[in-house]
């Protein structure tokens, strides 16, 4: 093992399982998953099973602190609840040995907490801390980062950012039904986005505008005695310090439909546009029937036989289309 690098993982639930099978997949590159931290003997189960069957040794830790103490690992990955980051973040920090950390999505569930590892780990050159925002590196968004970052749309104005999605799932002691857990809708769901936009517009936001309310989902449910109290859809705008602006469109009562994703960036001399099918292309039901009313298109589509269901359109404009108002349209598969 001298030469492996080895990895803890802090909660290991949904996410934490994910990034035991992804390292797995990474194991030719000399990765290997030694330890796993969580309090919930349910999620070491499944994550012993797991490490089992990838025939990986597995010291199980019910607590990040006596991981650490272990000296057992290079790496760790904090993918326990967002209400935990701050806490383990500052434990990992300021432990004597160093550790390299990623830690999911988002960094911490307020702003403050956030500046407080910001400045912490500023403190510990040794150690290298990234947030997992994993959507810049799925292959179509990381193409469409390029076709923006090369220039080929002129300078960008506007960008339009749509999720319409299924409800959130249960999680592990349902930690995700309330804000003072996730940090709110927002956070939880759309720092994906908003990291986006921030790219894409090359700079930061300088002002914010929003409207969100609890519509449908979640409203029949109690969890000692409290009903949750997290948005199902919001419309937000974010103007930008160099004039562009980005707008969200999210709803988490559109199960089955065609287009989970959609992401449009336009600047001044062209347009790109990616939309992620990652449930098939459905025709959607009823809602009130859920995803039972969902009813499947008949007929071959040819785009989610590929692996991913992952698409992107690209309309460019030259600068003499524009005038005769004429569009070039192409299409790229991946
Ligand atoms: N990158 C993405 O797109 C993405 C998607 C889903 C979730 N996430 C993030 O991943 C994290 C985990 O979410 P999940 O969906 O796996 O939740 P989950 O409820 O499925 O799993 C969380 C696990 O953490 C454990 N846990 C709770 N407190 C802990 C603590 N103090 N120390 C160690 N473990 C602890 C729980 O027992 C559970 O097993 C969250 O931050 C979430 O926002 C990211």
């Amino acid at each position: 093992m001298a030469d492996i690098v080895k990895y803890g993982i802090i909660g290991v639930g949904m996410m934490g399982r994910e990034h035991v099978i992804n390292l797995y997949h990474m194991r030719t590159e000399g990765v290997a998953v030694v330890a796993v931290a969580d309090p919930h003997l349910p999620s070491q189960e499944q994550a012993k099973n797991l490490a089992k069957s990838f025939n990986w040794p597995l010291k199980v830790f019910s607590g990040h602190k006596e991981m650490l103490d272990s000296g057992l690992c290079d790496v760790l990955v904090v993918s326990s609840p967002n209400m935990t980051h701050c806490e383990i973040l500052m434990d990992i920090i300021s432990h004597p040995n160093s550790h390299h950390v990623l830690v999911e999505k988002p960094l911490c569930t307020t702003v403050a907490d956030c500046r407080k590892v910001v400045e912490a780990a500023k403190m510990r050159p040794d150690i290298l801390l990234q947030v997992g925002l994993e959507y810049r590196y799925m292959p179509p968004v990381a193409k469409l980062i390029d076709i923006v970052k090369g220039g080929n749309l002129g300078r960008v104005k506007m960008v339009a950012i749509r999720e319409h999605r299924f409800p959130f799932l249960v999680k592990v002691n349902n930690w995700n039904r309330f804000n003072c857990n996730t940090g709110g809708t927002l956070v939880e769901k759309c720092c994906h986005f908003f990291d986006l936009m921030r790219l894409f517009a090359g700079t930061n936001p300088v002002r914010v505008m929003a409207s969100g309310a609890i519509d449908v989902n979640h409203k029949d449910e109690t969890y000692d005695g409290k009903v949750p109290d997290i948005i199902d859809n919001a419309y937000v705008i974010v103007e930008f310090k160099n004039g562009s602006r980005g707008i969200l469109d999210l709803c988490m009562f559109a199960e089955g439909s065609e287009n989970e994703q959609e992401i449009s960036v336009v600047g001044d001399i062209g347009k790109v546009n990616f939309s992620s099918m990652l449930t098939p292309p459905f025709l959607a039901g009823p809602l009130s029937c859920g995803m039972l009313g969902i009813i499947r298109r008949k007929g071959k589509e040819r785009r989610i036989e590929r692996e991913k269901l992952k698409i992107l359109f690209i309309v460019v404009l030259s600068p003499i289309q524009c005038c005769l108002s004429n569009l070039h349209i192409a299409r790229l598969v991946f």
